[in-house]
């Protein structure tokens, strides 16, 4: 059943928020958990949609797990090679990480092609690429993806784009595969290490993640163990942007400064003024905001999670400024719903022109997407009366409690459905 979030904006933000683990490390980190003999403990998972879908495919192919908002324990010892070609996969966009957890232990899977965010075309090629390099035969019938090999052995592979599930799901295929894998060109984002020190911490041998060559040497088998995950720099980069656009002082917490490096240094030229401190920030009010351009590049470069979310903030900027996705040339959604709340726009292919210092007007807009949705939540709070995003169950997907986080920040927010809240 769709949800609608309501805003009522113009409400100043202040106090203290707390970011939960990062998404795209806990969609990778409970397939991965699949790959142990033994019970894995997660600790500081966020509670969101996407998350408890995996735990339910966990449980479709006979794991067990014990959870509670951000703690969960994974059973994998009884976890049979159960073909998914269609159900909960279909929900989310990181189900392909069942591929090569599935691979990696039985070598064999059936796993129907990922749902989750449409961002235009979001091929697999490379993680095919990857599996078959390691000796899988993957087809493609009717909407799932088949792999079998007869046994799975290092390969050298060279990723022709940068690509973050195509890393993880090499090193989750390789841990158990015969001799030596070397990723190239691999991505770097902060997940892909947090991913390693969890396979590691059960028993893998991965050396190198976080840079472009990763070296995995493959082990017999790998054991249960405690991992603490790492804080979601999104939802971070999401909460500075909302502290920009509306806020008196904000603190947020819970993160790791180095992983928000770009967005930081962007709101910092924008003129927001920003106090960086071990493992937290504080957002000052931000007075006369200036433009900026921003091009999304993959990590560390400004990340295209956030660019949806800056469309939004720069409409209160002085001048005009240009947002370029060379992630996603069509990650571009929420400026179609944005424009119906009274922002100026033009577009040019892969690139936006953001007209600054325009009044938003709040109405009914649609969360097309997560980040689309998280644009609107900013829009919404900068916006005056009353802003309602329909489909918030995109939001849902990523940013856990998020009108009790809002709410405490001072916002005024409310959820309508006729579903049990989630927030
Ligand atoms: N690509 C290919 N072939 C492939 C894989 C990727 O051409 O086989 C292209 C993509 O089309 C894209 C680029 O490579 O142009 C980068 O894609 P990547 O594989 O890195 O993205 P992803 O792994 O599918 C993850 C996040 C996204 C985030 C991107 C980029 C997860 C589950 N998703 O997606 O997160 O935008 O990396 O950083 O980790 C979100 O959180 O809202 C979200 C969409």
């Amino acid at each position: 059943m769709a949800n609608r979030l309501v805003i009522e904006g113009g409400k100043k933000l202040s106090g203290t928020v707390t970011i939960d683990g990062a998404k795209n490390s806990a969609v990778a980190l409970i397939p991965a958990a699949i790959l142990a003999d033994s019970e894995v403990t997660l600790e500081g998972l966020p509670n969101i949609s996407d998350v408890e879908t995996l735990y339910q495919i966990v449980g479709e192919l006979g794991g067990s797990v014990e959870y509670n908002e951000h703690k969960a324990i994974i059973d994998p010892s009884e976890i049979v090679d159960m073909p998914l070609p269609s159900g909960n996969v279909k929900k989310l966009r990181a189900s392909y990480y069942l591929m090569g957890a599935l691979l990696g232990k039985f070598k064999k899977a059936v796993v129907g092609l990922p749902g989750g965010c449409y961002l235009g075309p979001r091929p697999i090629d490379q993680h095919i690429k990857g599996f078959e390099a390691l000796g899988a035969q993957v087809t493609n019938e009717q909407g799932a993806i088949y792999l079998r090999a007869e046994k799975l052995r290092g390969a050298r592979i060279y990723l022709d784009v940068v690509s973050v599930g195509a890393t993880i799901n090499i090193m989750l295929a390789a841990v158990l595969a015969e001799g030596k894998t070397v990723i190239e060109n691999a991505a770097k984002e902060p997940e892909i290490i947090d991913v390693a020190t969890l396979l590691n911490n059960m028993g893998a041998s991965i050396k190198g993640a976080g840079t472009d060559t990763i070296r995995i040497h493959g082990v017999e088998k790998l054991h249960g163990c405690h991992h603490t995950i790492i804080p979601d720099r999104i939802e971070a980069g999401t909460y500075m942007i909302m502290a920009a656009a509306s806020g008196a002082g904000v603190k947020i917490q819970n993160v790791i400064p180095d992983h928000l490096e770009g967005i930081t240094a962007k709101l910092i030229e924008m003129g927001v003024p920003i106090d960086v401190h071990e493992d937290s920030l504080e957002i000052g009010e931000a007075k006369d905001l200036k433009k900026v351009d921003i091009k999304t590049y993959a990590y560390p470069g400004f990340a295209t999670d956030l660019q949806q979310p800056m469309t939004a903030l720069l409409t209160q900027a002085e001048g005009s400024g240009i947002v370029t996705d060379t992630v996603y040339p069509d990650r571009f959604k929420q400026i179609a719903e944005l424009e119906r709340m009274g922002g100026k726009f033009k577009q040019n292919g892969r690139s936006v022109v953001v007209y600054g210092k325009t009044a938003l007007k709040g109405t009914k807009v649609t969360a097309t997407d997560l980040r689309a949705g998280a644009a609107l939540m900013v829009a919404g709070l900068i916006a005056e009366g009353k802003t309602e995003i329909l489909e918030a169950e995109h939001i849902e997907r990523g940013y856990g409690n998020i009108i009790q986080k809002l709410t405490g920040l001072g916002a005024k927010i409310y959820k309508e459905s006729g579903e049990p809240s989630i927030s």
